[in-house]
């Protein structure tokens, strides 16, 4: 009898629909009025002259929509593409985002254009309006809460042992030694937040470098520089915020900056000859992982 259920649910959404007079609004004393009470409003997301630029109606006169993919990439760049003519009927200019740069690295959700993985298309009561917690401010003590969009059952799991051990030799391949320099940027009260480094949403031409590390960022109205190079075994790093510094994973680099050491006991010579060891079969593996997704 299972074919029967289907049936039944087409019948009864068929009895819901309504009509409505396309040139009416969307949003209305009546209809969707609960609509830009949330503490981050996407303009265009409640103004009920935008709404058909995303919910397509598949037949005049009646409330019934072409489904929305998770795909929204077309939809997005309609205002936030670079030189596309946005709608004139705009209050505030859409900041424009570039969506396609062959030397530039992206976030995958952004490459897949998903973009309402993490932006509500509406409106929120988070920062950009996401739809989970991600810190508004520039310093932000790591919480799992906090960072709540990053670090969730889906994406970046288990990744806060990165943000929260003082010393690892496996969480996080941004370390000196076993200095854990996550933990010793985020997990502390004047934590930087992940924009710091990190862009996901380029809005100018900003990096070129790997691991989506950025080449400014912003602090109050100013831009700080941020010179970063990976290297084979970790990186070089030239910022406003101090001095030259560079971190390796298998023979720890001392630096001349001020820093209190983390809890526990550097890693002995052979603790890091073996994360070396580890590192490198993980590195085959994934490179072997790849070979096999082609062929
Ligand atoms: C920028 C694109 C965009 C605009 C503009 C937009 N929506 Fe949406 N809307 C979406 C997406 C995408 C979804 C699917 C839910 C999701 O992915 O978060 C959605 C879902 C909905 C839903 C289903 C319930 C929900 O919130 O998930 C309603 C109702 C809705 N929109 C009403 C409106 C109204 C009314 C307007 C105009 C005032 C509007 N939308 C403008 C993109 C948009
Ligand atoms: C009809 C034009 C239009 C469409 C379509 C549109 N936006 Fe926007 N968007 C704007 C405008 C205008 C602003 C600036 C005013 C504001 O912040 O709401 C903006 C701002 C934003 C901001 C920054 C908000 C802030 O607080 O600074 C984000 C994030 C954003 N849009 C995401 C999206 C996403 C994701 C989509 C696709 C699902 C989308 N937009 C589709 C017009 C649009
Ligand atoms: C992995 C999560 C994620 C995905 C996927 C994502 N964004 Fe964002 N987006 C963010 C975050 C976080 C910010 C805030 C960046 C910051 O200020 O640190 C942001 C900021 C923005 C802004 C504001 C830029 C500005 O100058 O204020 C726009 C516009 C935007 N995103 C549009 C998009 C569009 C369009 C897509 C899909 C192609 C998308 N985003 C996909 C997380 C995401
Ligand atoms: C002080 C700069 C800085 C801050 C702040 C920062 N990161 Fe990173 N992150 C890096 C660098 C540098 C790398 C590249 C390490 C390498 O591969 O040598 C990295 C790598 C990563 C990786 C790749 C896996 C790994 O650990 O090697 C992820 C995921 C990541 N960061 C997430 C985050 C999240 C989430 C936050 C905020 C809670 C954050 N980062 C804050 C600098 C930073």
């Amino acid at each position: 009898m299972t074919f029967f259920i289907p049936y039944v649910s087409i019948l009864s959404a068929q009895e819901k629909i309504t009509l409505i007079d396309a040139n009416a609004s969307c949003v209305t004393a009546s209809c969707h009025s609960n609509m830009g009470k949330k503490k981050y409003v996407h303009a265009a997301g409640v103004d009920a002259r935008f709404c058909v630029k995303c919910h397509e109606i598949v037949k005049d006169g009646e409330h019934t929509f072409r489904k929305i993919s998770s795909n929204t990439r077309t939809l997005c760049i309609q205002c936030h593409g670079e030189g596309i003519k946005a709608p004139a009927e705009l209050k505030d200019p859409p900041p424009r985002i570039v969506f396609e740069d062959k030397n530039m690295q992206f976030h995958p959700l952004f490459i897949a254009g998903e973009c309402t993985a993490c932006h509500d298309a509406h409106e929120s009561n988070f920062y950009k309006h996401l739809k989970v917690q991600y810190p508004d401010e520039f310093y932000a003590l790591y919480t799992e809460k906090t960072y709540a969009l990053c670090i969730n059952i889906n994406c970046h799991k288990g990744f806060e042992k990165a943000l929260t051990a003082p010393r690892t030799l496996t969480d996080t391949m941004f370390r000196n030694g076993n200095v854990n320099l996550h933990y010793s940027h985020v997990s502390i009260p004047k934590g930087r937040t992940c924009r710091t480094c990190h862009q996901i949403c380029y809005p100018q031409h900003v990096s070129k470098n790997p691991k989506l590390i950025r080449e400014s960022f912003p602090f109050g109205k100013r831009a700080l520089t941020l010179t970063f190079e990976k290297t084979e075994t970790g990186g070089d790093c030239s910022t406003t915020c101090h001095r030259t510094s560079k971190y390796d994973r298998y023979e720890p680099v001392f630096n001349l900056i001020k820093t209190v050491p983390p809890p526990g006991n550097d890693a002995t010579d052979e603790e890091l000859k073996l994360s070396r060891e580890r590192d490198l079969q993980k590195q085959e593996d994934k490179e072997g992982t790849k070979e096999d997704n082609k062929q």
